[in-house]
């Protein structure tokens, strides 16, 4: 036990689930599943490696941060990552604090594999916002935050680098407040900016955390306003007290039920470098975050305590190993729990799978995971057999809902210097695609396929795995179409004149959903104009 625990705030029973009662619902009960959402170097993985210091994975810590100087050969195309010092891989980490497992879905940092990053955060349950002290609400956070709020996750809100020049946090955070809509409660307010920055004031509990201290594992320190100002030649006892009296009346207390909503975000401060309200942070997704959702299925919401196993794949990855040559269908259980050799059901197929070697994977290193509860994340080996948004179950026939896949930003068509190896190329991009590396489009009137990329470095990503891993050297070539959109109609007949109508722009995608192909904005506006009856969607839910 810690003597800095706070007891639960008001409603906090709101946060867990009914009657822990069951072995298997207290071990839900106490999985914490999160993911970072940033702009690039607000400091995610420089939190991240701090937070798992804490799990007490110390001797692992160095391996996050260590992602960008690796030097070692994992494939090709781990190279690109290499190279340009983008994080590519999603993986996931796990760690306990106190009496939770936190596991932690890492995200890719580059916009141009944010399809991954929407996936991922359709598998968690919370999630910490970092944000840049000295650069406020920057655009990839608003677009990862506007995810988050599509399925109400709840926000933890951390503003970091407070070491350095920084906004004025009121300005912060009605920043936050104005451009998110979201309410803000600071948990805790600095002392000083900049270079005389001495720590923060726990707004809830009173007292002082120094930058400076060498222990931070205790409750804050009782400080007399003279002493804090006599910290730092530019701070002055008046000065602050106002300034605490603001913040405790014009913020709005804490309210655990319009955080789960997803209304209203507490706010800590600190600096994830010096590792400086770190542990703050930490104990607030310890108290605040919720346990595993109810995840949505086509026969409804499957509670996470329901005994009978269920999960989804949100992401695949090949190659996490060289030696290996393997596929890791990454799968968030959502009910129950597996047991390492159980035999669950494909639902797409109706086939058995045996989950004979589930993985837990820390960063780059995996063990066996013996048994995992619902909220956990598993990575499962295979050759192929799982596709990003396929369910496996104890059996049920149920299928989770609202995986997406978006519409490409960019469509090209792959061309092969050897015509030989076209039935080859044909199989890699079924591969590739089933990987979600690239969304291949099949027009229906036997044209050569097209590859879609939501940004240019995934064609990157393709080239240099269809060369090292299909030994096929390919070129790209811009196609007579720019757009992509799913297409569907409740009217079956208005959906097949349609087709036969636009026959040479129609394509099917992986699953055989049907897509129309535009060769600009004013075509795809004109053809939908003309096409009433017709839904055009830019964003496809597993369904
Ligand atoms: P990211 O994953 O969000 O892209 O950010 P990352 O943690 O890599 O941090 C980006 C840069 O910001 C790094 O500096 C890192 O050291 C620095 N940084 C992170 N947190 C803090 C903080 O609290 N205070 C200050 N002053 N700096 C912080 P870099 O020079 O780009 O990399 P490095 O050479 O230091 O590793």
């Amino acid at each position: 036990a810690d003597s800095s625990a706070l007891p639960a705030p008001d409603g906090a029973a709101a946060a867990a689930s009914p009657a822990a009662s069951s072995p298997l619902a207290s071990e839900v009960e106490r999985r914490r599943t999160f993911a970072i959402i940033s702009h690039p170097d607000a400091g995610k993985t420089t939190l991240t490696e701090k937070l798992l210091l804490f799990g007490g994975a110390i001797n692992l810590a160095g391996e996050v941060k260590a992602k960008k100087n690796r030097r070692d050969t994992r494939s090709d195309w781990m190279s690109i990552e290499r190279e340009r010092g983008i994080s590519v891989v999603t993986s996931v980490m796990t760690f306990d604090y106190r009496d939770r497992v936190f596991n932690l879905l890492d995200t890719p940092g580059h916009e141009d594999f944010s399809e991954d990053t929407y996936r991922t955060l359709t598998a968690v349950d919370s999630a910490v916002m970092v944000i840049d002290a000295a650069k406020g609400i920057e655009a990839r956070t608003r677009k990862l935050f506007e995810v988050c709020r599509l399925r109400d996750i709840p926000i933890v809100t951390f503003i970091n680098k407070m070491d350095r020049e920084s906004r004025d946090p009121f300005e912060i955070l009605d920043e936050i407040e104005k451009t998110l809509a979201l309410d803000t409660t600071p948990m805790t307010w600095p002392i000083g900016r900049g270079r005389d920055f001495v720590g923060t004031f726990d707004i809830e509990r009173g007292g002082v955390r120094l930058l400076d201290a060498k222990d931070d594992s205790g409750p804050p320190v009782a400080m007399e306003m003279s002493e804090i100002a006599a910290l730092n030649a530019t701070l002055d006892a008046d000065a602050i007290a106002a300034e605490m009296e603001l913040v405790t009346e014009a913020c709005p207390r804490f309210d655990l039920g319009s955080f789960l909503e997803g209304h209203l975000t507490p706010v800590y401060f600190g600096s994830a470098l010096k590792n400086f309200g770190v542990r703050d942070l930490l104990d607030g997704l310890h108290r605040f975050a919720p346990p595993p959702r109810a995840q949505n299925s086509d026969a409804g919401p499957i509670d996470a305590a329901d005994p009978r196993m269920s999960a989804f794949v949100f992401k695949i990855q090949a190659n996490m190993d060289p030696n290996h040559r393997d596929r890791i269908a990454f799968a968030r259980l959502c009910s129950g729990k597996l047991v390492r050799g159980m035999k669950a059901k494909l639902v797409r197929t109706g086939k058995p799978v045996t989950l004979s070697t589930p993985h837990f994977f820390f960063a780059q290193d995996r063990s066996l995971a013996d048994e995992a509860f619902a909220g956990d994340v598993v990575g499962i080996p295979n050759h192929g057999t799982l596709r990003i948004g396929d369910t496996l179950t104890e059996g049920r026939d149920i299928t989770f809902v609202g995986v997406p896949s978006f519409a490409p930003e960019i469509l090209r068509r792959v061309r092969l210097s050897d015509a030989m190896k076209a039935k080859k190329l044909k199989q890699a991009l079924q591969e590739l695609a089933e990987e979600g590396v690239v969304q291949v489009f099949r027009p229906t009137d036997g044209s050569p396929a097209l590859v879609g990329v939501v940004g240019p470095l995934q064609l990157d990503v393709l080239k240099a795995r269809l060369a090292a891993e299909y030994g096929l050297p390919v070129e790209f070539e811009p196609a007579e179409f720019q757009l992509a959109r799913w297409i569907a109609s409740d009217d079956k007949a208005a959906l097949d004149t349609f087709v036969a109508a636009n026959r040479s722009g129609i394509a099917e995608d992986l699953d055989g959903d049907l897509v129309y192909l535009a060769r600009n904005e004013f075509y795809l506006g004109y053809t939908r104009d003309r096409a009433p009856g017709i839904a055009f969607t830019d964003v496809k839910e597993t369904q």
